[in-house]
């Protein structure tokens, strides 16, 4: 007899940390993965639409600051403690600079923060996460970049492209060197998304946002539910064979 495949059920007994879990991009695939049977718990700054978040899909709510060792490591050692496995990690928290990130005008201070949040906290939630993953030989960690980080952005994000290629870079590393342990390494590269992040940065300059709009061929920005449906696929066993890839959700946006 043939065992049926249960479609809506990817992720049934898996554990998931999402960061930035709280909006946008990571709340949609929190709630994703908690619909495909995962138990999920969300890592993000803002403790009130953290426990929010968690309320709503029954998961936990860690406060944390991806940009802090120590909060990172206890962000990973408390979702084991808890669930008593770590198997998905989705690394997505991240910020845009709020004004001109151009270089001729970034100030060293700005430039770090960018790095701290976008990429040294990637390279702390990967090392949390492995320290679970190898030695249960399994895993999947899914880190956000951009389609910034393969295009470059002409609006002038020296400080986020930068931070962006990184993580697309370490992604890529990681995927290769970790592929034989059994832990898949991918790296999400949104186009433009319709989350609290971009109409902020668009809110304060419209024009910005048509001349990008102009550039996606499917002629509309993304939502965050069609990356949390990428995000899922790359978690589940069906990317059993992916693994160090750029996994470009953009509508086929030119630079
Ligand atoms: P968002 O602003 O809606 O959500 C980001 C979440 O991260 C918030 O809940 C925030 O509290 C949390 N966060 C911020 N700094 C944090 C920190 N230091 N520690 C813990 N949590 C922190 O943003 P969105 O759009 O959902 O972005 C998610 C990821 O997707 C980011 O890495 C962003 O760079 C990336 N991205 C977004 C695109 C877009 O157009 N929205 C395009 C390409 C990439």
């Amino acid at each position: 007899a043939v065992t049926p495949i249960d479609l809506t059920q990817r992720l049934a007994g898996k554990v998931a940390v999402v960061t930035g879990g709280a909006s946008g991009i990571g709340l949609a695939t929190a709630r994703r993965f908690a619909a495909e049977g995962a138990t999920v718990v969300i890592g993000d700054f803002n403790p009130e639409t953290g426990l929010a978040a968690a309320a709503e899909i029954g998961g936990l709510f860690v406060q944390v600051d991806v940009s802090d060792e120590d909060q990172v490591n206890a962000l990973f050692d408390t979702t084991n403690e808890v669930y008593g496995s770590v198997d998905i990690a989705f690394n997505n928290a991240g910020i845009s600079p709020p004004d001109d990130d151009s270089i001729e005008t970034t100030e060293l201070p700005a430039w770090q923060k960018v790095q701290d949040v976008n990429l040294k906290s990637v390279y702390l939630c990967c090392r949390a996460a492995l320290r679970y993953m190898v030695p249960q030989q399994r895993g999947s960690i899914i880190n956000t970049a951009s389609f910034v980080a393969v295009l470059g952005s002409a609006t002038s994000q020296i400080s986020y492209t930068a931070s962006k290629g990184g993580v697309l870079a370490m992604s890529r590393e990681l995927g290769v060197q970790f592929a034989r342990q059994g832990i898949r390494v991918n790296a999400l590269c949104p186009g433009p998304v319709n989350t609290p992040l971009l109409q902020d940065l668009f809110a304060k300059d419209e024009e910005r946002a048509q001349r990008r709009l102009v550039h996606v061929p499917v002629g509309r920005f993304g939502e965050p539910e069609e990356m949390a449906a990428a995000v899922a696929f790359l978690a589940s066993d069906d990317a059993s064979f992916i693994t160090g890839s750029t996994f470009m959700v953009d509508g086929g946006i030119g630079a």
